[in-house]
């Protein structure tokens, strides 16, 4: 720590600005090298401005729990790429409309009530498998990251909106593409290519327009169809049959609600198709772990389809995909600006400052984890872990409101595939993360798929 005389104390850090080209290339050598060089609370200067890591639990449950009210989403990357899609919806909302969103959604998130849709997510994968029959016949490899994407989509649509779309499904599915090609990627100043950036963001331009009327569109005719009903009315049963978007219904206008369900379809499809991709990857590349899965799903459920009820008699599925998580964390950096001075660990935090959380550094902390490069599910049937060291979902209080619906779709998901194929890379086919707005296979994930 070296006190300048007058000026801030601020967190060990290279004292020239960091190679933007190099970090762009690969953000999260970067990023490992930033917390093994400088330590647990870092500070370096990226296309001009200052940017504080934290590299420790406590320090990022300062963050995101302790002192939470200092720290604002406004401003950030995330918020500039999102906003402009996604409007004032819970991921983009801050302080007191967001507490209002929350309030208003929480309840419909929670584990009990999205249980209630354990038919689609099992309906939707068997359409899966069902179109991969095809593939098995002629052995041509698939690429399992796209299915698993159109799968989580369709999933989350029917949830979200309470209908499947049917033939719009497959205009829906693309202009999500074409949106997730436009904010995935950065263009660099100067941009190499602008003809191919302007037809992007011609196409991204278009793909909102589409997202936009379909939503509108559903949400009439859910309007319509529940004229009336009350949507927090119990059901006969007691479970929700509702959609997700039901409770909102009354309380958000037309505007709102659009921009709500976008944000809920956006934030929740890739991310639980990233999970799931990692997943099917590293149970591939390690054979036991795999004949372990096989083990309990076969024995838990002799052949027939899962539903919730299984979930708690699934630990070995939940625990290769929490393991696949810490380790190619599907979100791998969460942002945020200082709203007001801090300080952290004695070193000064002025207002404004960009401060980032990365799970690619907190999941493979040396100090925390035995042996964190290896895919070892079973550290997952341990005690619990140290607040804060583990963020595939967030932490604090804006914790992914989708975490318990995720899990559930992953495990479910898992199981039917476990227990109808195997998957296995295309030999010599290269999988490599690639760190954009989420973190993804580069090249994809090509799999053969066999009959077990
Ligand atoms: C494996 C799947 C998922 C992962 C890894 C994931 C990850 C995350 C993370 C890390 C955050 C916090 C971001 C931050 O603090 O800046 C978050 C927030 C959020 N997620 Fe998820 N998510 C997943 C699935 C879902 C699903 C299925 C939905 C919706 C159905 C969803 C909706 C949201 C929303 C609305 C927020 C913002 C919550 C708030 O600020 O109050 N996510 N997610």
């Amino acid at each position: 720590m070296t006190p300048t005389p007058e000026g801030p104390v601020l967190p060990p850090g290279p004292a020239g600005p960091v190679d933007m080209e190099r970090m762009r290339r690969d953000p999260l050598a970067f990023v490992t090298e930033m917390a093994r060089r400088y330590g647990d609370i870092t500070r370096h200067v990226s296309d001009g401005e200052p940017v504080v890591m934290l590299n420790r639990p406590d320090l990022a449950r300062h963050v995101l729990k302790d002192n939470f009210a200092n720290y604002t989403k406004v401003n950030t990357p995330d918020d500039h790429m999102l906003r402009p899609l996604l409007g004032n919806g819970l991921l983009t909302s801050d302080g007191e409309e967001w507490a209002r969103q929350r309030k208003l959604c929480a309840p419909a998130f929670r584990r009990s009530e999205v249980s209630s849709f354990d038919g689609i997510i099992t309906e939707e994968t068997a359409g899966l498998l069902e179109r991969w029959q095809q593939a098995m016949g002629d052995g041509a490899p698939v690429s399992v990251d796209h299915h698993l994407t159109s799968l989580t989509l369709s999933i989350l649509t029917r949830a979200v909106l309470g209908v499947d779309l049917g033939a719009a499904g497959e205009g829906f599915g693309r202009s999500v593409d074409a949106v997730n090609r436009f904010m995935g990627h950065y263009v660099p100043d100067p941009d190499p290519d602008p003809a191919d950036t302007a037809l992007r963001r011609q196409g991204y331009v278009q793909a909102r327009a589409f997202l936009h009327t379909v939503s509108r569109t559903v949400i009439a005719a859910r309007r319509t169809t529940m004229g009336g009903a009350d949507p927090h009315a119990p059901q006969p049963g007691g479970k929700s049959t509702g959609a997700l978007l039901d409770s909102m219904l009354d309380e958000l206008s037309d505007t709102d609600l659009r921009d709500q369900v976008l944000t809920l379809i956006m934030a929740g499809h890739e991310t639980t198709a990233k999970a799931l991709a990692w997943t099917l990857y590293l149970l591939d590349q390690h054979p036991d772990e795999a004949a372990t899965v096989r083990e309990e799903v076969d024995r838990v459920l002799g052949g027939r389809v899962p539903t919730a009820a299984d979930l708690a008699d699934l630990p070995r599925c939940r625990q290769a995909v929490e393991e696949a998580m810490r380790l190619y964390p599907p979100v791998w950096l969460i942002s945020r600006r200082a709203t007001g001075p801090d300080t952290i660990e004695g070193y000064d935090i002025p207002a404004g400052t960009l401060v980032c959380v990365s799970q690619w550094v907190l999941h493979r902390h040396p100090d925390y984890w035995d042996r964190p490069d290896a895919y070892v599910p079973g550290r997952f049937d341990g005690p619990d872990l140290p607040s804060h060291l583990y963020l595939p979902f967030g932490g604090g209080e804006r914790t992914c409101i989708g975490m318990h619906l995720a899990l559930i779709e992953a495990v479910l998901v898992l199981a039917m595939l476990t227990q109808a194929v195997r998957l296995e890379v295309e030999p010599g086919f290269t999988v490599e993360p690639e760190a954009l707005v989420t973190l993804r296979p580069k090249h994809g994930m090509r799999m053969k798929v066999s009959a077990r």
